[in-house]
């Protein structure tokens, strides 16, 4: 794609880097012509030179938030890298089950949930294959610093190109009442799912009770945007609301930045992480 010439893009990286952290490489500049086609038109503009003047001449934190959260990428599929929903099944759920039976509670954060996929995957999982938790109260949080993509999430409404990316055909009919052109999410799987806006970055996260930590942290394929330094301050973070014997999954080519605090561990074909305790 040819590229507008007298845009300033470097203020728009800026703008898009101070918001959400996100890095925004040079040679992909052509992205900010594709994405903000709505921002544009919604803002009667036709040009992206002229969004940036707007932008220069009167603050609008709505209009940035807006550009922040046009430019993130949402990729999401249900089951995504299958091995560790795989693994959750086959060893650590077994394990937290029996670790928990007196608080009879779990609860997983989807961070960066995207379309919520992610958190559906678990409480699909949770119910299919460990039907004594019925009784137990489990909390899947998901959060996502687009609101778009949080109300899709919300939502629970997939298209048939979404459903047949990673979905076993058995779970659709399970778990899915099919509603004109879409599957939307049966109400007991939606009730194990709570979706909100969370800018991952922000100075402190979402959630900070520390008698309510995470026993499962999905944190996947969202660091990869970040700075180094971000990632570190945010798995600092992480480690804080992870529970001492919980679980933190990344994406399959991020890595925590602090191996202090973090111990890796290699299994089923894939690796997650357990919080180190400070001594
Ligand atoms: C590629 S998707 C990953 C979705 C899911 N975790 C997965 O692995 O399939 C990345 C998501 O991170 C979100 N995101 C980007 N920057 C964020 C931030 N600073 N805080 C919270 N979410 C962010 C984006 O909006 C996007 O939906």
């Amino acid at each position: 794609m040819e590229l507008q010439t007298n845009v300033d893009y470097p203020y728009l990286r800026q703008l898009v880097f101070g918001l959400s952290q996100n890095v925004l490489d040079p040679s992909r500049d052509y992205l900010f012509e594709t994405r903000l086609t709505k921002v544009l038109r919604n803002q009667g503009l036709s040009h992206l030179d002229e969004l940036v003047r707007l932008l220069k001449r009167r603050k609008d934190p709505m209009l940035e938030r807006s550009i922040a959260e046009a430019m993130t990428i949402n990729e999401t599929s249900f089951f995504r890298d299958a091995r560790p929903f795989e693994l959750l099944r086959t060893d650590l759920l077994p394990k937290l089950i029996e670790a928990r039976r007196h608080v009879r509670s779990l609860r997983f954060w989807s961070a960066a949930c995207s379309t919520g996929q992610e958190g559906y995957s678990l409480a699909m999982l949770m119910t299919e294959h460990f039907p004594l938790l019925a009784g137990w109260n489990i909390r899947i949080e998901g959060t996502d610093i687009a609101a778009e993509m949080v109300v899709r999430a919300e939502a629970g409404a997939y298209h048939r190109i979404e459903m047949n990316r990673g979905l076993p055909a058995r779970f659709v009919v399970r778990y899915f009442d099919h509603h004109g052109e879409d599957w939307v999410v049966k109400p007991e799987i939606k009730k194990m799912c709570n979706f909100r806006q969370a800018n991952l970055c922000a100075p402190q996260l979402p959630f900070n009770r520390m008698d309510d930590r995470f026993d499962v942290i999905f944190l996947r394929n969202v660091m990869l945007y970040f700075s180094q330094e971000t990632r570190r301050a945010l798995l600092a973070n992480v480690h804080k609301v992870l529970a001492p014997d919980g679980i933190l999954f990344l994406g399959s080519s991020e890595q925590p930045a602090d191996p202090s605090i973090w111990t890796s561990v290699l299994a089923g074909g894939t690796c997650h992480f357990r919080p180190r305790q400070a001594n």
